[in-house]
């Protein structure tokens, strides 16, 4: 069996080390073997995040160059100018129900804070089931929290195919990054922009010192030698992805012991985060000069197009032209 590799993301501004740490660290592993589809997911942007879609779109290929996703190696394109992914998706809407995609978590998310819910707030799962099914991809590198939205992929697979009774799709499966999710700044809810708790990797020296200052530490401890809990020190989730395992044990003994203040660990913190994050701003810098990003982007839309012409015509005859 072929393997075919498909993520994406919503433009919505630049990455940040949640992403740093979970989805690009898998794709970087797969691109050494494998291409992958990425897609710029600008169908699934609301009407307001729309307005700022041409901006983020450029801010997002940016960062893909900056943090080494390759654009020969990966074939990153933009939804919304893949016409079949529409045709495929109006396709699917037959085979799901209405109540599977009302449960969905990231479609209740949506709603539960509108007060207009909109037609089109329960179809992003399958927006998304289209992309993969499209380009018949089976391995979906994503965070935890796709899984759901993955689910509804395999399902609509399920039902296409019973009712035709016989294999149009295939199913598909998520490849987790080790880290699962980072958690935000607020120590709560998973790192993201609409959250407001994210580290951005194009984040400057003020910035990121602001953030560190600020991280919640363990206020159970006496004083500033008394032995501490990591677990109540937010530092401590950042110092696990950043530091080697070695170091970061080091590093969590002593603060047990009591031999680290809170203000230690969040120097070492600063500096391993800084050291990183400058080291992409650098980079960033030189990738602005010299890279015209719609330049690149058309060439891998027209990559795009050409695959999702043939697989729609298939699709097509294999559906009897159903639609
Ligand atoms: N919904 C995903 C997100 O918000 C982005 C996405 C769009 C995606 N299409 C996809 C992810 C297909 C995996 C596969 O991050």
């Amino acid at each position: 069996m072929k393997k075919i590799f498909l993520t994406g993301e919503r433009p919505t501004g630049n990455l940040h080390i949640g992403h740093l740490f979970g989805t690009i660290k898998n794709r970087l592993k797969i691109q050494k073997k494998y291409k992958i589809f990425i897609i710029i997911a600008d169908n699934q942007l609301n009407k307001i995040e729309k307005k700022e879609k041409k901006k983020n779109i450029k801010k997002l290929i940016i960062d893909y160059l900056t943090v080494g996703i390759s654009f020969k190696k990966s074939c990153i394109f933009l939804q919304s100018e893949i016409k079949e992914l529409l045709e495929l998706e109006y396709f699917l809407t037959n085979f799901i129900d209405i109540n599977t995609l009302k449960r969905n978590p990231s479609t209740k998310n949506v709603i539960v804070k509108k007060k207009n819910i909109l037609c089109r707030d329960f179809l992003y799962p399958v927006s998304q089931a289209s992309d993969i099914l499209l380009f018949n991809a089976n391995f979906i590198p994503v965070g935890k929290d796709q899984i759901p939205m993955l689910e509804i992929t395999n399902k609509i697979v399920r039902n296409v195919n019973n009712f035709y009774k016989k294999k149009i799709f295939r199913k598909c499966k998520a490849i987790l990054s080790k880290n699962k999710n980072v958690i935000g700044t607020d120590g709560k809810n998973k790192m993201s922009k609409s959250f407001k708790n994210a580290i951005f990797l194009n984040c400057n020296k003020e910035k990121l010192e602001k953030i560190i200052l600020s991280l919640k530490t363990d206020h159970e401890k006496k004083t500033i030698y008394s032995p501490g809990n990591y677990k109540n020190s937010l530092v401590f989730n950042y110092l696990k992805i950043f530091l080697d395992k070695k170091k970061y044990t080091k590093i969590k003994k002593m603060y047990k012991l009591g031999s680290i203040s809170d203000m230690e660990t969040k120097k070492i913190l600063f500096n391993k985060a800084w050291k990183k994050i400058n080291y992409f701003n650098k980079k960033r810098k030189n990738i602005v000069k010299k890279i015209n990003t719609d330049y690149i982007i058309k060439k891998n839309n027209r990559k795009a197009k050409k695959i999702a012409k043939k697989r729609i015509e298939i699709i097509k005859r294999s559906t009897s032209n159903f639609f």
